[in-house]
């Protein structure tokens, strides 16, 4: 194949590759009024932009035409300085900052307010590499998944232990960063029940990509559920999920996890309720038996770096834990 068109078609694929019906971290879809505000800024921004190159390019092209060079024709005349254009040039792309700036600073402050009396508090630590969700009024926590009820303002509260994180939503508003001995704020509002995911947009060691979280935005009795199935004591297990808490409390887990009621371990993630959880290790794998055993027999295989080490279960004693741990929802 030519070399040209291989470069072409090269260009055509890199531009298509930022198409995709199925985007579920799309910034162009707001499901928030956070998210609306910045979508509106990238509108104004983005019209502007457009009717600036279609003007540009529009006069480059007449003048390329009307001022080509002409067989025998004399050399052009020569200015020097135009002091009318020169104002113009500095007057125009100032005017066009001004429309610019206006909208972005009047979104800047409105999303940096504080948060109103009704808004739902919520605790959110970056940890390497996952997160931790606690609501301090609903005495509940959880980890990677976050449930909000619709319509009402959420205040998330941020900061970390370890390494500078971002927390990111893109369908629900901005970008904020999770930075040790800083707490830092973010209010949204979600307008849309469902599923959307985000991830920590900061690098923050080797694991970065693998954290992801998911936001579940519910119907706010469908919430009040959630909340009372996650303060619930879990049924006491039978069978193997009831081995597997036997090999639970006597291993290390107890050390890094706590399970209400069966262990106070708080380097790791809260397992009190973890088979309700729809995915494992900040969203990387979905929540089942199998990939839990494949996950308890050796994390790092599994995520790079993860703190989490082998605990070198048999395959028998990790599939037991996983029944155990699945049961506790
Ligand atoms: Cu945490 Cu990147």
């Amino acid at each position: 194949m030519p070399r040209c068109r291989m470069t072409r078609l090269s260009l055509l694929a890199l531009g298509l590759g930022g198409c995709a019906w199925d985007a579920p971290m799309t910034t162009v879809v707001a499901r928030s009024d956070f998210a609306r505000d910045i979508l509106h800024v990238y509108g104004i921004i983005t019209w502007a932009a457009a009717i600036i190159a279609l003007v540009v390019g529009i006069a480059l092209l007449w003048i390329l035409a009307r001022y080509r060079d002409r067989p025998g024709a004399p050399p052009p005349a020569q200015t020097r300085g135009h002091t009318a254009l020169e104002i113009a040039w500095t007057i125009a792309p100032a005017l066009v900052l001004l429309v610019i700036a206006v909208p972005t600073i009047q979104v800047i402050f409105r999303t940096q307010a504080a948060p109103g009396p009704t808004a739902l508090e919520i605790s959110v630590r970056g940890h390497q590499w996952w997160w931790e969700f606690r609501y301090p009024t609903l005495d509940v926590v959880t980890a990677n998944e976050l449930h909000v009820p619709l319509g009402r303002p959420i205040a998330l509260k941020l900061d970390g232990p370890d390494v500078i994180h971002s927390f990111w939503v893109p369908q629900l508003g901005g970008k904020r960063d999770v930075v040790p001995g800083r707490m830092n704020q973010l209010t949204f509002t979600a307008d849309s029940v469902g599923e959307y995911r985000g991830q920590c947009a900061e690098f923050c060691g080797v694991s970065h990509a693998n954290m992801g979280m998911r936001v579940v935005v519910e119907a706010p009795d469908a919430f009040e559920r959630w909340v009372a199935a996650q303060k619930a004591t879990p049924a006491e297990p039978t069978g193997l999920a009831a081995e597997g808490k036997a090999i639970f409390a006597r291993s290390a887990c107890v050390g890094c996890h706590t399970i209400r009621g069966v262990s106070t371990g708080a380097l790791g993630p809260d397992l009190t309720t973890f088979g309700s959880r729809r995915t494992l290790a900040a969203g990387l794998l979905p929540n089942t038996v199998d990939t839990v055993t494949a996950w308890l027999k050796d994390p790092p295989a599994l995520k790079p770096g993860s703190k989490m080490p082998s605990l070198a279960l048999t395959d028998a004693q990790a599939r037991a834990v996983a029944a155990y741990l699945m049961s506790l929802k």
